[in-house]
């Protein structure tokens, strides 16, 4: 048996800022609602026709890439998670593939959102444990701006989603202490609709309905968030996860070094390190300056712990996240 290691973080988000303020000019809202409720101060939004989710992703992979030591040829399998694929289908993996002039390896779509990330890590450390792969790429892009209510109708989620991408090289490593030591995954699906997007689908919604009846006015084009209900359950969840994580390695909360947590929402994060009564320098945040970029917001704030120094070799990082599902999980690195 194997562990994997992150050899390589890299991650690119769109030059192009939009402020709350920029917002308050589109819709009826105002900065101090926005900071008040979420903590975020601007996000990203990409000038159309310069990116697209796999455009960013590769340009986050490339540096991942190269600051793992390799290069896209040594690339074993590529797990790429995001949702807002460029296509309906096929998915962004196989493009990566493509763009970044791999080998004919495997490339694998995940559908996690929030969690997409975590969910991508768990199964390219499986395969690198069981010694399938040496080196796999996992990648978390979004593109939210193309496709949100831009309207004071769509307020209570437009203006907390944001465009980047994040990527890491996961290696073999052969000492089990180090690397990744566990991965815990959940769902319940059972609040799937509480934060979905539900058309174009081929349940509710054909793609074929959606054009015969041609409604600009469809609300069921747009995300969905019952946002205090989702509110309540990541706190819960991201508790339990984190403890989970935690108990399976005979740790203590003590023992964190570093707590990344999917930046939901400022608040969230906050009410996780009160409870966990982590100092402030244990708890990474960026949703000030990127909002929530869903499955690229922990390898987006991960990245930017590691190049601040804020991470070191030997230290215990947490990975956690929650979301659209519900799915929620939780990654226990040893540096
Ligand atoms: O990453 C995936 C997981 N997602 C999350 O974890 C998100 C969890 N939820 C949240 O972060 C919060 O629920 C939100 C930030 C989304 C919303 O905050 P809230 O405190 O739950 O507000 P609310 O939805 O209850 O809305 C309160 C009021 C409403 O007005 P009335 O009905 O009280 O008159 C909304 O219409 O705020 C209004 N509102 C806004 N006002 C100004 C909603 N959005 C806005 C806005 N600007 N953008």
């Amino acid at each position: 048996m194997y562990n994997s290691k992150i050899s390589g973080l890299g991650f690119y988000v769109p030059e192009n800022i939009v402020t709350n303020d920029d917002l308050s000019k589109i819709m009826d809202t105002n900065d101090e609602w926005i900071q008040e409720r979420t903590g975020i101060q601007q996000r990203r939004h990409v000038i159309r026709g310069e990116d697209t989710t796999t455009s960013m992703g590769v340009k986050a992979a490339k540096i991942a890439i190269e600051r793992a030591g390799i290069t896209a040829q040594d690339i074993d399998f590529v797990v790429f998670a995001t949702l807002s694929p460029d296509y309906y289908f096929p998915g962004p993996g196989v493009l990566v593939q493509r763009d970044l002039g791999m080998r004919t390896v495997g490339a694998l779509d995940v559908r996690n959102q929030c969690s997409g990330f975590v969910y991508a890590i768990s199964i390219a450390d499986q395969y690198i444990k069981t010694g399938m792969y040496k080196n796999v790429l996992v990648i978390g892009s979004e593109l939210h701006s193309g496709g949100l209510d831009m309207t004071t109708r769509g307020r209570g989620v437009s203006v907390i989603f944001g465009d980047g991408a994040g990527a890491a090289v996961l290696t073999r490593e052969e000492d089990t202490k180090k690397g990744i030591l566990s991965t815990h995954l959940h769902a319940e699906g059972q609040h799937a609709e509480e934060l979905a997007l539900i058309a174009p689908g081929m349940g509710k919604r054909w793609v074929t309905d959606i054009i015969a009846e041609n409604d600009p006015n469809d609300e069921s084009y747009y995300p969905y968030m019952n946002g205090q209900f989702v509110f309540k359950n990541a706190v819960v969840r991201f508790s339990e996860v984190i403890n989970e994580g935690l108990k399976a390695n005979d740790l203590q909360v003590s023992d964190i070094d570093m707590l990344i947590p999917h930046q939901a929402n400022l608040r969230i994060s906050q009410f996780i390190q009160q409870k966990f009564k982590l100092a402030d320098d244990k708890v990474y945040n960026n949703i000030q300056k990127y909002g929530n970029t869903t499955a690229a917001s922990i390898p987006i704030a991960l990245t930017e712990a590691w190049e601040q120094g804020k991470i070191k070799e030997g230290d215990l990082v947490v990975l956690a996240a929650f979301g659209s599902g519900f799915t929620w999980g939780s990654v226990i690195v040893r540096w």
